[in-house]
């Protein structure tokens, strides 16, 4: 058995901000950013309110409704996030709260913002060794809190929110599909020091690191570097073709670098739909978020065949085969 997705959910939240609102706050315009990334605005949570455990809630509870699930009959909740609003107990704990599956197995995973994949992945190979039979698999990302609102080169792209699908196992279900890699030796590239070490507050330039940091150049030419490589390398592992492929679901991190991916790919870009420009990158939710707007939006139908793929801090890199 293998896990079907049955419902997809997300949660943004209320407030936006949009490339003009950000030219006010540091030297930037629409035009630079709309060019550079395709970016156009992006969802700021209320940091009282709109926590990542409360987003992830809301999301969980509207992929139920879509699949038609009761919270009670889920026995598996993995949630992938980088930004806690608590060390512990875990945002999966708060998500079982939030739907009512007391009971069900919880934990996190942090794979930045592949981190969904990598949840999904899990929470696949619980199913297909028999252990869970309903598992909600959730991205939930708070990075407003997080970056420096001073660097305009990283301030532009991200975006807060959340998403959520339901699995449920399926014996019709093709066995799940997946490449995971990781390499510390670009590291720098991407990296954000936790906040609550009071032992450290005294170290040079320890609160500086505690935001977050990105050499924008050197990611960009990992993304379209190795994106397209792992994708190839999952077609001949799993003996497809690009063009058997109906969409392929990309990190939602720049425009340039999906066009770029496509290109290479050979690939029409028609087959890469996006959700950046009103979202920014939303890092772990961005690729279950753009599923929850295509499901509204009519273009998933059964049975197709959809390629996803995601990159970052860690750098960590990974690419799924899935059936819908
Ligand atoms: N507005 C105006 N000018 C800017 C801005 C801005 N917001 N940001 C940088 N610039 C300036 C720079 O200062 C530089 O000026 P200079 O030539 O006078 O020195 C110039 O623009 C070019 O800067 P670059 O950083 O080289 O610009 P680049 O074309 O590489 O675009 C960007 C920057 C958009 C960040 C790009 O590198 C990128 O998208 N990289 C990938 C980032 C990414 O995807 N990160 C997320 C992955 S991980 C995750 O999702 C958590």
């Amino acid at each position: 058995m293998t896990g079907r997705i049955k419902g997809i959910g997300s949660y943004l939240p209320k407030k936006t901000i949009t490339n003009d609102d950000l030219a006010k706050i540091v030297e930037t315009s629409d035009e630079w950013i709309t060019e550079r990334t395709g970016i156009k605005e992006r969802h700021i949570s209320d940091p009282l309110v709109e926590k990542p455990s409360m987003m992830a809630g809301e999301a969980a509870k509207k992929a139920l409704e879509d699949a038609g699930i009761d919270g009670s009959e889920i026995d598996l909740i993995v949630v992938s996030c980088t930004t806690p609003d608590l060390v512990f107990p875990s945002m999966a704990c708060c998500v079982q709260q939030a739907v009512g599956a007391d009971g069900a197995g919880c934990f996190d995973v942090n794979s930045a913002c592949p981190g969904w994949l990598v949840a999904y992945n899990t929470a696949q190979s619980f199913i297909e060794s028999g252990n869970s039979k309903k598992a909600l698999v959730v991205g939930t990302e708070c990075l407003s809190n997080f970056v420096d609102w001073n660097d305009r080169g990283s301030c532009i792209l991200f975006g807060d929110g959340a998403a959520a699908v339901v699995l449920e196992a399926d014996d019709t279900c093709p066995s799940n599909k997946f490449i995971m890699h990781a390499t510390y030796n670009k590291a720098e590239c991407l990296r954000c020091e936790a906040r609550m070490q009071p032992k450290r507050w005294e170290e040079e330039g320890f609160f500086d690191n505690t935001y977050f940091r990105m050499a924008g150049r050197d990611v960009f030419r990992f993304a379209v570097t190795e994106v397209p490589k792992i994708i190839t390398e999952l077609t001949e592992k799993y003996d497809f073709s690009f063009d058997d492929v109906d969409y392929f679901i990309l990190h939602q991190a720049n425009a340039r670098i999906i066009e770029t991916i496509a290109k290479r790919l050979g690939q029409d870009i028609s087959k890469f739909p996006m959700t950046l420009a009103e979202t920014g990158n939303t890092s772990t939710a961005s690729i279950p978020m753009l599923l929850d707007t295509m499901k509204r939006e009519g273009k998933l139908e059964r049975g197709m065949k959809i390629v996803t793929a995601s990159f970052g801090a860690g750098l960590t890199w990974v690419a799924n085969y899935i059936e819908y």
